[in-house]
């Protein structure tokens, strides 16, 4: 049997809280040390042979109930974690891309956005997606009201293109922590895709555990609904 090739990988980097919590730290240590392994993970995906785009949900809609400071708290981490990671996305060869509504950022951080993607725009190993103010009903939804403006039939060509995600397929999903839940990431993008959970909460997640849930999915029967 053929291999399965790997070229769009999705991760739900959930665990911060309960890692943070289980060492009697205050949960925003969790998110500090959540942003290391994003880190290690890009590295791995910008060497890997095959691995084009990488998805990590980093804040979504439904974020903002979390208490202020928590969400304060993210929200620096974030301006300072991308000035900082600059030098990886260079070092690595990495763009740096998001998808999600960021008019609801800050302009300080709308700013420092912009200009990481601009100064990174020309890399070509891999593309690192982070989902920001993201919600994958809300897309869906922005999709359809700007198609339902045109005198046309829907298809999934014209949808899958209105949807701020570029259309490309989703081919593995992993979430951390245990929880075997999609909360509202990429219900469109994750139609055929292959999904893993692993118990590893995400900031003990590790190239080498990343590795071998890839080597388990490049060995699954993927039929797209044939035979
Ligand atoms: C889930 O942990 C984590 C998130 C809120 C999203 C991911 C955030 C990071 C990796 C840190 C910051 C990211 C960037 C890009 C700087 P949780 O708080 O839901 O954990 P819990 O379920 O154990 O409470």
């Amino acid at each position: 049997m053929e291999k399965n090739r790997l070229q769009h990988l999705a991760i739900i980097m959930d665990g911060n809280g309960r890692w943070a919590k289980e060492r009697g730290y205050i949960r925003t240590k969790g998110h500090e040390k959540g942003a290391d392994t994003i880190r290690e993970i890009t590295k791995y995906c910008a060497e890997h042979k095959t691995i084009e785009t990488v998805t990590l949900y980093a804040f979504s809609t439904e974020n903002w109930k979390r208490p202020k400071y928590e969400v304060d708290f993210l929200m620096k981490l974030l301006d300072r974690w991308l000035k900082k990671e600059l030098t990886t996305y260079h070092k690595f060869g990495a763009k740096f891309e998001t998808v999600g509504n960021i008019e609801g950022f800050s302009p300080k951080l709308q700013e420092t956005i912009a200009s990481i993607k601009e100064q990174t725009a020309h890399h070509t190993n891999v593309t690192q997606i982070l989902a920001l103010n993201y919600g994958s009903r809300e897309e869906i939804a922005k999709a359809a009201t700007q198609l339902a403006k045109r005198d046309e039939e829907i298809t999934e060509e014209s949808l899958g293109a209105e949807l701020n995600t570029p259309y490309t397929d989703i081919d593995l999903m992993v979430r951390t922590s245990g929880e075997h839940r999609l909360s509202n990431f990429l219900l469109w993008q994750l139609s055929y895709s292959e999904f893993f959970f692993t118990k590893t909460l995400w900031p003990d997640f590790t190239a080498e555990e990343l590795e071998t849930i890839i080597e388990d999915y490049i060995h699954r029967n993927r039929r797209f609904g044939g035979v």
